[in-house]
This record gives structure tokens, C-alpha cells and sequence, in this order.
């Protein structure tokens, strides 16, 4: 059995996903906010790489069901319907929608992990849903690939205190193959307390805090919030 921790996208070449099970991770706050926006009614997330590319794409579908939502150093883009927050993915605001979704780091995450078979998309919000579906598949492949999203091209805690709490429940007893990635995100485990103690430690915090959006945060760091399990495929994610 082998898993695979990929701390930033980069780097990553089609190589290292193709066929293969892939978990994309942006705890704070991407990922987060597709499993919220999902989980509460809406039909479908599409990933932009960028703010450009969520208008372009948004332009080519039925003006009446979709929204437009993203950040910039977190804040709302200018002229969008929503921020990239999962509290403002409630079941009015979202329910039957598809949600064109432009982030700095998740997104562009995301589009990176695409030819993964399948591309799962997993967060604190998900864990215990994540963590039985992913077991059934490391069974019956051998083989995993967790992507964390990063921020700004490098190493987030965040995710890779996820990545490390997946491998660890993944691997139990188990005898597992883990590349450094792995070794390290399994190692971060022990480091701290708890969920919320990991995330309000990490430079996404401390940014979120400054943009008056300390509540995501701790609202993150809850795990289970959600039972759902979103999928990538075809360019969207159901
Ligand atoms: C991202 O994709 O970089 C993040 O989710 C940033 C954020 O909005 O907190």
C-alpha cells in the first residue's frame, strides 16, 4: 500500500496523478467551502484557475443558475455574488445553484489534480466521510495521492495537518509506503492538541483574522460538519 503527500501543487506533472486516487485539500478555506456549498443543496462547484477564467466560464452558462464566488487575499472579488467563505454557502443562498468558484490556492489546486481517478475533494469539514470512502479505495487500489493546496506557492500547515490526520487513520497498524510527504504530514499529527489548535496556529488564520474573518477559522477546524464526499469530474465538482 502506498500513499503519496504532495504539499503545493507544483510541480505536480500529469504523471503523478493520472488514474490514480487523489484527495485535493485546502482546509482554509477552498475546499471547505465546496464541501458547505455542496452539502447544502447546490448542484455544482467549477473551479477556475482564476478570477478571469470564473467570469469566462460563468459567461457560457444559464445566467439564472449560477454564481459567480471567490477571494483575493481572502476578500470577496469585486462584482462577484460570494466571498469564499463556507458560512455564506447556506441552503438560500446556494440551493440548486452551480458555483463558478475562483480561489488563489484551492481552485488552481484543484484544476492541478485533474486525470486523478477520481479526484476527491476532502477537508476537516469531511473527515470521517472522506476517511471511509477513501479506505474502501486504498483497498482496492493499493495507491493514494493526497494534494494539499498550499498558499502562495508554498507549504501550508493546515492542509498538511489534514493530509498527516488522513495517513494516520488510513494507516493504523498497517504497513503503508509513505513518501516524505507522508512521513512528515504523519509526524505533524502529534504536534498539536487538536483541529482548531493546528489551524488557528497558521499564517491562513492570522490573514483570515485581519480580514474580519476569524469565525472561518474555528468553523474549519470542526470536523464532520458535512457527510458529503464531492467528486472532480468532466470540470465540475457534484
Ligand atoms: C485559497 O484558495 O487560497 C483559500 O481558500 C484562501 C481563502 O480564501 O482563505
Amino acid at each position: 500500500m502506498k500513499i503519496d503527500v504532495h504539499f503545493t501543487p507544483i510541480g505536480l506533472v500529469p504523471g503523478d496523478v493520472s488514474g490514480r486516487a487523489v484527495i485535493v485539500i485546502d482546509a482554509l478555506r477552498a475546499t471547505s467551502t465546496v464541501i458547505a456549498a455542496l452539502a447544502n443543496g447546490a448542484k455544482a462547484v467549477i473551479p477556475a484557475a482564476t478570477s478571469d477564467e470564473a467570469i469566462r466560464v460563468a459567461s457560457n452558462l444559464e445566467k439564472d443558475g449560477v454564481l459567480l464566488a471567490g477571494e483575493r487575499k481572502s476578500i470577496k472579488i469585486e462584482g462577484f455574488d460570494l466571498g469564499n467563505s463556507p458560512r455564506e454557502m447556506t441552503p438560500e443562498a446556494v440551493g440548486g445553484k452551480t458555483i463558478v468558484l475562483a480561489t488563489t490556492n484551492g481552485t488552481p489546486a484543484l484544476v492541478a489534480a485533474q486525470g486523478g481517478e477520481p479526484v476527491l475533494v476532502g477537508a476537516a469539514v469531511n473527515f470521517s466521510a472522506l476517511l471511509e470512502r477513501v479506505r474502501g479505495l486504498l483497498e482496492e487500489r493499493g495507491d493514494l495521492v493526497i494534494v494539499c493546496s498550499g498558499r502562495e506557492r508554498q507549504f501550508a500547515l493546515e492542509d498538511a495537518y489534514t493530509a498527516g490526520r488522513l495517513v494516520k487513520a488510513l494507516k493504523g497498524r498497517k504497513k503503508v509506503d509513505l513518501n516524505d510527504g507522508g512521513l512528515a504530514a504523519l509526524a505533524l499529527v502529534g504536534a498539536y492538541p487538536d483541529w482548531d489548535a493546528a489551524f488557528q496556529s497558521t499564517t491562513a488564520a492570522r490573514q483570515l483574522v485581519e480580514a474580519n474573518l476569524a469565525e472561518d477559522v474555528g468553523y474549519c477546524a470542526k470536523p464532520d460538519r458535512f457527510g458529503v464526499v464531492p467528486q472532480y469530474a468532466e470540470r465540475r465538482i457534484t
